[in-house]
This record gives C-alpha cells, sequence and structure tokens, in this order.
C-alpha cells in the first residue's frame, strides 16, 4: 500500500517517523520535515515500517548519497543526511535516550566529528560463488559490491583483486573475508579467509602477495603468508593488532578520544583499563599513571597487548587475561584512583559494577558505543556517582552509531 505522509522526526536508528490513522509508521530514508510517498513493507503489532518512494517536499537537510548501494546495503544508514544534521541527530539521539531512560538532568557537552568517508580500517565481506560483499538490509541475501566509500583505500583496492580472484576461479569455496589496513604511508593489508579450496590455495597467496600493500594472509586461522600482525601507530607508541584482536575502525576520531581520556586522567593515578583489547589505552594512560592494569578476554589480544608494552618499553602496566567480572575481585592495586571501561554494546554487568562500587575509585571514565547500554549501567552507579560530563565521537559516520564518553566523579 502506498500513502503519502509528513515526517515528524527521527527515530534513534534515523528512521523518518510519521503517522497514518494515529498508527506509528517508520520510514527509511527520511528526514524531519519532509513530506514523502511510501510503500508500507511490514506491518507490525503496534507499528508499521515502510521505505521512502518519493520526495514531494526535500528537507535542506538531504543530501545526494554518494554511495550506489546505499539504498540496498545494510551497512550504513543515515547517508542521505548532511554531515551537519548526521552530527546533530546523534547529538539529539544520546540526549533523547538520558531523558528517556536516566532520571537525572545530563550535560552532553559536544560532537567531536574529523571525517566523513574513507575511515574505516576493517570490514567482514560475505561471499557466495562469484557474489562478493555485504548483507542487503535485513536480509541474509547478499549483494555484489565492488566499492564501499567508507573503507580506506587499501581496502577497496583489496576488495577488487578479491573480486578478481573469485571471478576466474571457480568453486573457490571462500564464505568470508575480513580486511585490515594499519595507517603508515604504505596502508598495509591483512586478508583472513575462513577456507579456500585446496587446489587454489597456492595461487591465492601467489596472486596476493604479488601486491607490496599486502602483509600478511591468514586461511582459516593460520597464517600462510607474511607477519603475524599488523603494526599501528599512535600517539608515539606501536601496537601490532592481530586478526582476532578488538582495534577502534575510525583511526582519527579514535586519536581524538584516547586524547579526552588522557587529559581526563590525573597525573600520578593508579589506573584500572577494563575491557582493554590489545592495551591501546592502557599504554596511552600509562605516561601519567604510576600504574595501570589491564584486563581483557581474548587470549590473542593480550599476547598482543603484553608485547606491545616491551615494544614501548613501558614499565608501569600490567595485563589480566579473562573476563572482567572474574577477575576484578583479584585486582591487586592498593589505592585505586581511576578505572577506564570500554566494554563491548552489551555494556557492563551487575557484578563488575557492584565492586566497582565498593573500590569506590575517585573518578570513572566509561567509553561506551551504545548509549541504551551506558545508561543502564550509570543508574547502578548513581549512589556513588555524579557524571561531569559526557563528549560524544562519531566514530561510525554515515551510520547511526555513535560513541559516547561519559567522566564520573565520585560524590
Ligand atoms: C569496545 S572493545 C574496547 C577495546 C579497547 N579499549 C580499545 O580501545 O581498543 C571491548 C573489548 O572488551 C573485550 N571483552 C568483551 N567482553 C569482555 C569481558 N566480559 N571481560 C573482558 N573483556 C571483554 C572484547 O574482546 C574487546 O576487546
Amino acid at each position: 500500500m502506498e500513502y503519502i505522509v509528513d515526517i515528524l522526526r527521527e527515530n534513534d536508528e534515523g528512521l523518518g517517523i510519521a503517522k497514518i490513522d494515529n498508527i506509528t509508521v517508520f520510514v527509511s530514508d527520511a528526514i524531519k520535515g519532509e513530506r514523502v510517498k511510501i510503500e508500507v513493507i511490514d506491518k507490525k503489532k503496534n507499528y508499521l515500517l515502510a521505505k521512502q518512494k518519493e520526495i514531494l517536499k526535500k528537507s535542506s537537510d538531504r543530501v545526494d548519497t554518494p554511495c550506489k548501494y546505499y539504498s540496498i546495503c545494510g551497512g550504513c544508514d543515515i547517508m542521505h543526511m548532511s554531515h551537519d544534521k548526521q552530527l546533530d541527530f546523534k547529538l539529539n539521539r544520546v540526549r533523547h535516550i538520558f531523558k528517556k531512560l536516566y532520571d537525572k538532568e545530563v550535560n552532553i557537552e559536544k560532537i567531536e566529528s574529523l571525517n566523513s568517508f574513507n575511515y574505516r580500517n576493517k570490514v567482514v565481506l560475505r561471499v557466495d560463488n562469484d557474489i562478493l560483499g555485504f548483507y542487503k538490509h535485513g536480509t541474509n541475501e547478499l549483494f555484489d559490491c565492488n566499492k564501499c566509500i567508507v573503507s580506506s583505500d587499501n581496502i577497496n583496492k583489496t576488495i577488487e583483486i578479491l573480486h578478481n580472484f573469485i571471478n576466474n576461479n571457480k568453486n573457490h569455496n571462500i564464505k568470508e573475508v575480513m580486511i585490515r589496513q594499519n595507517n603508515d604511508t604504505i596502508g598495509k593489508v591483512m586478508v583472513c579467509i575462513d577456507d579456500i579450496n585446496k587446489c587454489w590455495q597456492e595461487k591465492f597467496i601467489k596472486e596476493l602477495s604479488s601486491y607490496k600493500f599486502i602483509e600478511s594472509i591468514y586461511i582459516n586461522e593460520k597464517l600462510v603468508y607474511g607477519k603475524n600482525n599488523l603494526l599501528i601507530n599512535m600517539f608515539d607508541l606501536t601496537f601490532e593488532v592481530s586478526p582476532k584482536s578488538f582495534f577502534q575502525i575510525n583511526e582519527l576520531m579514535t586519536k581524538c578520544l584516547y586524547s579526552y581520556v588522557l587529559d581526563n586522567i590525573d597525573n600520578g593515578s593508579n589506573a584500572l583499563d577494563l575491557y582493554c583489547g590489545t592495551g591501546t589505552i592502557t599504554s596511552i594512560i600509562s605516561k601519567k599513571c604510576n600504574k595501570v592494569i589491564g584486563i581483557e578476554v581474548i587470549k590473542d589480544a593480550i599476547y598482543n597487548a603484553n608485547k606491545n608494552i616491551l615494544r614501548n618499553n613501558i614499565k608501569t602496566v600490567g595485563f589480566m587475561c579473562g573476563k572482567v567480572e572474574d577477575l576484578i575481585d583479584d585486582i591487586n592495586i592498593k589505592k585505586l584512583d581511576v578505572i577506564v571501561m570500554d566494554p563491548p554494546r552489551s555494556g557492563s554487568d551487575k557484578k563488575t559494577l557492584n565492586t566497582i562500587c565498593n573500590i569506590l575509585p575517585k573518578k570513572i571514565i566509561y567509553i561506551s558505543c551504545n548509549p541504551v547500554t551506558l545508561v543502564r549501567d550509570l543508574k547502578q552507579l548513581d549512589d556513588y556517582y555524579d557524571i561531569k560530563n559526557i563528549r560524544l565521537f562519531d566514530m561510525f559516520p554515515q551510520t547511526h552509531h555513535v560513541e559516547c564518553v561519559c567522566v564520573l566523579n565520585k560524590r
């Protein structure tokens, strides 16, 4: 069914909100203030989902989207908004989440932004016969993608090389590819595939390794060419990163975020870095700290983290490998001044937050890519901590996602 509707505002995922006979409709690719023709694509119990078919009144915040896959790709979802509108949307999104879920007024100071395209240093693509690409929005149907404009240049060159390979070598058996790029002048790349037909393995390695920027190739978690790790430079430090280790995907914004964290660390602090990945924050804040301990569950990341502190000649840092919730009681720092925590999207957990309320450090710096779980966890710290400020970082431009850093002071 087709309707003409006015878009009242955007929801937290960037979908336009409209009403048909008092029923809420969420419309993709539609901006507040626009009048659009829509097609209802799904009816849920209390709301409808619709696609924008034609713009009858256009918002001045709308831009032409430079990606030819935007209308089908499940990746970016707010590329139709201008850069300023995207930032405004993200600020309002976090403000709205806090207003809805948190009882107290909070000051969300601003959103930092440094780039819009070409920023991703890691992508995971799926493969099905000669299709190499991403899932179409809301489906598990693949579309063929030749270029991802939010990804870095050598990731895109690698996508082109892989396209040629899979088109010329049938029954290759590759189902998944992960490509990661570092930030040196060459932009060295690590390529990891899940599997390959034995008869093509040698040819695959020979073809890919002929490109200077391809630094390492993994097949089914086994290194088959080049170096084990990529080296990434940041703050005069070098971090090695293996296929399974987490590393922030937008290098420029990561530097900006880490600087903010560092600015909020007091000289001479004893610090804990929870969910520390390869120990980037742990190492960076160590220059202002007396002692820092990092905790991380992925063994490979802790292996990288330990090698990173040796490589960077840092002597005041230690790491523990395991779940934060299992290890936090065993921390052996007498007077803990600050806890930095950067959990995954699902947030932290009750046990960890309870223990933090027993340790009661002077300061907590909570980094989150999910404002909903951030608010849930902040509520558990509420009896002992005041929010000093919240700053947002546009780590994932063209998508509705945003990184939040919340600085809390002990009351
Ligand atoms: C958002 S990343 C943060 C990494 C790091 N702070 C950085 O900036 O690179 C979250 C990390 O938490 C780790 N992780 C997830 N659940 C965990 C848990 N229960 N205990 C310890 N680490 C966990 C993940 O492996 C990942 O490295």
